[in-house]
Formats: structure tokens, C-alpha cells, sequence
């Protein structure tokens, strides 16, 4: 990549050193002397450690619904946590968070809280499991359910080694899963009802639930086929499945009430963390009162900083904004010309692609006239994808480098960052277009 990022290449070197990979999470690497460093954020833009500006489409791997450092987010984490940080006593604020969400979201009866999305997906296993006295899971080929051993299967590994798809092996995403958990795990294509269909007649009485991203947010942003929610969710009533929606990217994004509330669906359970809070550590799972209740009648959950007051005050600010105002239609709809005129700048330059996701959180594959899961999503043209990201990162644009990782729009990225993106989208094509 053509950037100085002198500041950033000492801060990796340095932070190489008592960091693997010099970063807190690996997705954060993009390699060595092209990682950038961070200097501050504030509403749509970012700033890297050498002071280069960007309109950032990352916002933080999603989580940034409002805007980078958004006042009204802020003043009420000040104000609260001059009362304390946290405690070992709950207090009403999270009771006002768990009630606001509880409105918001259509199949919503009871939350509980978590601090990350790993946190909400391993607990709502757990419950899923305790309740049904099953113990087998089945999820989706590239989705992401966060970082615990039983989920992170088939998700960024070689889709090469996953077998046919009537059949699918589950691979693990990284070393260290213990071998004996594939004995739970069941890893099956997206959108392909007749695999789900013939799995479910083999080992439906056994599986304890079924989780997915309502869109594939870590692959492309892949939607859902017409009604194959819907199938789940009638499967899932076939065999008295629990029904676990992972909402973490795309609740309190797409609609006030997610998924749920977009596709009119009712899962059992669901997990929330990123646009939960704007950015600050707070993360939940709720659902069904029948179910969510068994906890604490021999069901375990809990978590020191479950009830943190940075992240409480900040989901109280940001779900009172998203009830008062129309946040996330005015992002809709400025998303929507974004994803509009990406599509119209790339057809003019005769390059094939597929545009998916939601205004507020869209990818487009290079290559391929049309993608239905990870399968077809790998066929595409990854490199032509990255070259162009780094075109784009190199003219103030910042889209994730990872083809996989949707572009993220805020409340604070106003008509004139549009207007700006798609011109320098469209000098970035020309750039690296193949003659
Ligand atoms: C759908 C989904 N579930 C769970 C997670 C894990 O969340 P966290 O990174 O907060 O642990 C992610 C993170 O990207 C996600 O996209």
C-alpha cells in the first residue's frame, strides 16, 4: 500500500514485541508495515497514527451505530460513571437498558447481559443445551459466532476442505479446538434448505440448537434466500430445536428491532453486542421468558463486568437516540445511494459483482453474477476486491482490507460523505481497473 504510515510501522515494531502480531485481536493485522495504527475517531472519520484522515467504513468491525465519539453517548457515560464504574449490586439502568430492549425487539421477553458477542452466543448455547437436555449444534458455513471452541468451525477455514455440500466436514478455525468437540458440532451451506431439510431427518432429535447470522456479516454479507429463516424457524418447531438469531452485527442496525423485526421472525433466542452501545463494551442474549428463565434453576451465567457502567450508560444513551430520532432510516437511505452508486460505478467499468447486505451494512463481490452462501462467495475475485480496498484506503476511504467484512455506515456519515466516497470510488476503480 502506497500510505506513510511511518508512525504506524514504529508503533507495530514496537508493539511487536509485547503483543503477537503486535495487535489485541488478529483481524486487526493486515500485515507487516501495512497495519495501520490508530490516533482518534469522531463521527464518521479516523484518524491514523500518522495523521492521515479517512471516512471510516469499518467503525470498529460494526459496532459504531451513531458515530465515532458521539457526544450524547459520551456525557451519559461520564455522568454515570462519576457514580461508580461498576458494582456488585444491579442497579436501575440496567434494568432501564434490559426494558428498553425488550420493547424494541419483537421476540424479546427477557435479556441478560454480557461484555462481548463471544460472551452472548456462549452463554445462549449453554441455556439452548441446558433446556433441551441436547447437547449437538448445528451452524452455517462462514458465520462467525465469536471466538469459544464450539462454534469457531468452518468459518474462515479453506471452504476447499469442507466436502460436498450434501455432506459438509466441519473444519476448526484454528488450532486448539479440542478434536472430540466435532462430536457436537454440524456444519451445513447457507440458504440450502434441502441439506438442512436431510440433516435434521438423521439427527434432528438430538440437536440443541441451531444458531445463524440472520445475513452472512462475516462473509460477504450474504442475505438470506426468501423464507430461509422462515424454514429454520419451522424446522426448528419440527424438532423442538432452539432457535438461537446472532444479532451482533446486524441488531440495533438494520431496524430498531434487528433481524427480528426486518424479516418479521421470532427465533428463541438471540444475541446482541456491537450497535448495542456505540462502541462501548456491552453485549446481551435474551428470548423466550420460558426458556431464558431456566437460568439460575441449575443454569449457570454470569460475569464480573456483565453490568459494566461504561457499557450500560452507553446502551441506555444510544437505544434512547434510535427510539427518539430516525437514525437508522436516514442511514438506510444514505446507505442505499452508496450501494446504488457503487453498483452503477463498477457496472460503467464492465466489472461483473454482486452487491449484497443492507444499506447499513453491504459488501459486493467482484467477479460473480450471484452468491448464496460461502461456497459461491469463494469463487469470487478476492484480489481484485483487495487491490481496490487499498486503492480506496490510500485516497482517505477506509473499507475494511478483509473482502469478508461488510462496509459499516453510521448516523454521522452525512450526504456529503457519500458524495465524496462515490467520487473517489470512482477514481479508485479507474486506478486499478485490468485493461
Ligand atoms: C455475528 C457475530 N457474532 C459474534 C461475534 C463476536 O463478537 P465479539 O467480537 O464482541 O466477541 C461477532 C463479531 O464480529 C459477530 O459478527
Amino acid at each position: 500500500m502506497n500510505i506513510p504510515w511511518e508512525t504506524s510501522n514504529v508503533l507495530q515494531k514496537r508493539a511487536t514485541k509485547v503483543l503477537p502480531l503486535g495487535v489485541n485481536s488478529n483481524f486487526r493485522f493486515w500485515g507487516e508495515g501495512i497495519t495501520p495504527y490508530m490516533q482518534k475517531a469522531k463521527g464518521a472519520y479516523l484518524w491514523d497514527a500518522d495523521r492521515n484522515k479517512y471516512i471510516d467504513y469499518r467503525l470498529g468491525f460494526g459496532p459504531i451505530i451513531l458515530g465515532h465519539a458521539y457526544d450524547e453517548v459520551n456525557e451519559k457515560v461520564k455522568q454515570e460513571i462519576d457514580l461508580g464504574s461498576m458494582s456488585a449490586m444491579t442497579y436501575e439502568l440496567e434494568i432501564e437498558v434490559a426494558e428498553k430492549m425488550v420493547k424494541m425487539c419483537p421476540g424479546l421477553e427477557m435479556v441478560r447481559f454480557a461484555c462481548s458477542g463471544t460472551e452472548a452466543t456462549m452463554h445462549a448455547l449453554r441455556v439452548a443445551r441446558a433446556y433441551t437436555g441436547r447437547e449437538k449444534v448445528i451452524k452455517f458455513e462462514g458465520m462467525y459466532h465469536g471466538f469459544h471452541d464450539y462454534t469457531l468451525w468452518s468459518t474462515y477455514s479453506p471452504v476447499e476442505a469442507y466436502g460436498n455440500s450434501r455432506n459438509p466436514i466441519p473444519i476448526p478455525s484454528s488450532s486448539g479446538i479440542p478434536r472430540p468437540l466435532n462430536e457436537l458440532i454440524t456444519t451445513l451451506p447457507f440458504n440450502n434448505p434441502e441439506v438442512l431439510e436431510k440433516t435434521l431427518g438423521s439427527i434432528g432429535d438430538q440437536v440443541a440448537a441451531i444458531i445463524a447470522e440472520p445475513c452472512m456479516g462475516n462473509c460477504g454479507a450474504i442475505l438470506p434466500r426468501e423464507d430461509f429463516l422462515q424454514f429454520i424457524r419451522s424446522q426448528c418447531d419440527k424438532y423442538g430445536i432452539v432457535f438461537i438469531l446472532d444479532e451482533v452485527k446486524t441488531g440495533f442496525r438494520i431496524a430498531n428491532g434487528g433481524a427480528q423485526e426486518f424479516y418479521n421472525l421470532k427465533p428463541d433466542l438471540a444475541t446482541y453486542a456491537k450497535a448495542l452501545a456505540n462502541g462501548y463494551p456491552l453485549a446481551a442474549f435474551g428470548g423466550k421468558k420460558e426458556i431464558m428463565s431456566i437460568i439460575g434453576q441449575g443454569v449457570a451465567q454470569g460475569g464480573t463486568f456483565t453490568n459494566n457502567k461504561p457499557g450500560v450508560a452507553a446502551a441506555w444513551a444510544t437505544l434512547t437516540i434510535l427510539q427518539r430520532e430516525p437514525v437508522l432510516k436516514t442511514i438506510e437511505k444514505r446507505g442505499k445511494r452508496l450501494m446504488d452508486g457503487i453498483s452503477k460505478i463498477l457496472t460503467e467499468n464492465s466489472i461483473p459483482h454482486c452487491m449484497s447486505g443492507y444499506p447499513a451494512m453491504f459488501s459486493y463481490a467482484m467477479g460473480v453474477d450471484c452468491i448464496t452462501d460461502q461456497r459461491s462467495w469463494n469463487k469470487s475475485e478476492k484480489e481484485f476486491y483487495l487491490t481496490l480496498a487499498e486503492a480506496l484506503i490510500e485516497r482517505g476511504i477506509m473499507p475494511d482490507h478483509d473482502p469478508r467484512e461488510p462496509w459499516f455506515l453510521s448516523y454521522s456519515h452525512g450526504e456529503a460523505e457519500i458524495d465524496l466516497t462515490l467520487e473517489t470510488f470512482r477514481e479508485a476503480v479507474k486506478a486499478v481497473k485490468k485493461s
